[in-house]
């Protein structure tokens, strides 16, 4: 059991302490918590807890009902970063109503359990199932704000944000595209903040495709590496929507961008700090900087049309990355533009075969669709909600933010589930 959870369960602290413990916890990142409660006096503190500054950017959402309808919610809905819970069941019935949420709960997200049962064996059995914490009720605001803090904002927690790269097999093949329709389904679908950073300062579309011009972006954030801390990154965001925000390009060509092997990682580790997903728009490019990200990112996504140049381009990307993270399982392919009338093309199991990967999505061209989106600066998602490409996003949006997408559909066993929530 933590000193943190359970030495401090008194309900109503005087100020000068409140403030105090408060002043020492660090500001939660951009995280969505849904709290499932039993009972008013929890359900209270954790509504007063969303309201302190330290929660600002934290996305807050209380119910009623503890376990059982956290279930039948989730049967639907996707699971935020953190679900709070509250039960008064002892260790049977409690653990019983937990296995129901555990086949609908996403393995990327933490939980932790409000009990009323001060009992160590159920602690240790709720930590061997995966839950992050079990604290008991009544608990006071600092003790919330203070655990949320220790799961996400700790500074040795594990980096909240999942970084993803999409590149280019060549110019030109939609590489930009994918990438803003995926960061936008990324924050529709799961209600999950997503910052999406252009990479490509010279010539970069995002700010165009999303019909934002922001006076600071991606440029200040390269080029004062040096002071890029949460406040400041958070100051060259451009809010695109609910849970979306742009670090634009200047898409100016008053100076030239050569950067160092390493200019990009503060801002990617700064990104990552703060928020859940962080996409990378990177450009068809092959340079020291270019190649550093691509090492270092959580994922990268190959867009590729489907011909020669592609194939062979796409091949050397792929055998060079799988050197370069020989622990990491190898990049992601989407195919793009396919399907383009009279011009030939390889067939995407021949395009996938010596790549050794199955294509994750494969997108016809459709130049009226993606041409209107472009010129409107809307994303294809938001103006043609129906067309078929908006599932190929949203198959891509799971994937690669380790979702399972077939949660509805095709219920893993539960004892697979549990192995996967134990591994977080
Ligand atoms: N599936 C598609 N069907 C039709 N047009 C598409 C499709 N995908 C992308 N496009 C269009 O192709 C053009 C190039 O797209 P985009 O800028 O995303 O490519 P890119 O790979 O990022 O290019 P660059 O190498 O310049 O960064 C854009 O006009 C875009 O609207
Ligand atoms: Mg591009």
């Amino acid at each position: 059991m933590s000193q943190t959870t359970f030495s401090d369960s008194a309900y109503h602290l005087d100020d000068d302490l409140l403030r105090e413990r408060l002043e020492a916890l660090r500001p939660i990142p951009r995280i969505s918590i849904q709290a499932f409660c039993e009972t008013a006096e929890v359900a209270q503190v954790i509504e007063a807890a969303g309201g302190d500054r330290r929660m600002a950017k934290a996305h807050m959402r209380v119910h009623t009902g503890g376990i059982r309808a956290a279930a039948e919610h989730y049967a639907s809905a996707p699971t935020p970063n953190l679900v709070i819970l509250e039960s008064q069941f002892g260790p049977a019935e409690l653990l019983a109503e937990l296995d129901t949420l555990a086949d609908v709960c996403d393995p990327g997200s933490k939980v932790v359990v409000v009990g009323h049962c001060n009992d160590v064996s159920l602690y240790r059995e709720l930590t061997r199932r995966g839950v992050s914490e079990y604290v008991l009720a009544p608990l006071s605001l600092s003790d919330l704000i203070g655990l949320v803090s220790q799961l996400f904002a700790a500074p040795d927690a594990a980096p909240l944000g999942r970084s993803i790269g999409f590149v280019g097999a060549k110019g030109g093949v939609g590489s930009s595209t994918v990438c803003h329709n995926v960061a936008w389904s990324i924050a529709k679908l799961f209600a999950s903040d997503v910052v999406l950073a252009d990479l490509d300062l010279a010539f970069g579309t995002a700010n165009i495709n999303f019909d934002k011009d922001p006076p600071q972006g991606v440029a200040e954030a390269v080029f004062s590496a040096d002071r890029l801390d949460d406040v400041f990154l958070d100051r060259l965001l451009a809010k695109c929507g609910d849970h979306l925000s742009l670090l634009a390009a200047p898409s100016t060509l008053d100076r030239t961008y050569d950067f160092e092997a390493e200019a990009f990682t503060p801002l990617i580790e700064a990104a990552q700090r703060g928020t859940p997903s962080v996409l990378l728009d990177v450009p068809h490019a092959w340079n020291d900087w270019t190649r550093s990200v691509l090492q270092r990112i959580d994922e990268i996504v190959i867009v590729a049309t489907p011909d020669l140049a592609n194939l062979r381009n796409a091949k050397n990307l792929v055998d060079t990355l799988r050197r370069l993270r020989p622990n990491d399982a190898p990049p992601r392919l989407v195919l793009n533009q396919t399907g383009i009338p009279k011009r030939p093309e390889i067939d995407a199991g021949e395009f996938a075969e010596p790549l050794g990967l199955v294509p994750l999505a494969s997108i016809a061209f459709d130049p009226a669709v993606f041409g209107m989106a472009a010129n409107t600066g809307r994303m294809v998602c938001e103006s043609e909600p129906k067309h078929p490409s908006v599932q190929a996003f949203a198959e891509i949006a799971h994937t690669v933010t380790g979702r399972n997408s077939a949660k509805r559909s095709q219920k893993p066993a539960r004892s697979s589930l549990f192995g996967l929530m134990r591994r977080r």
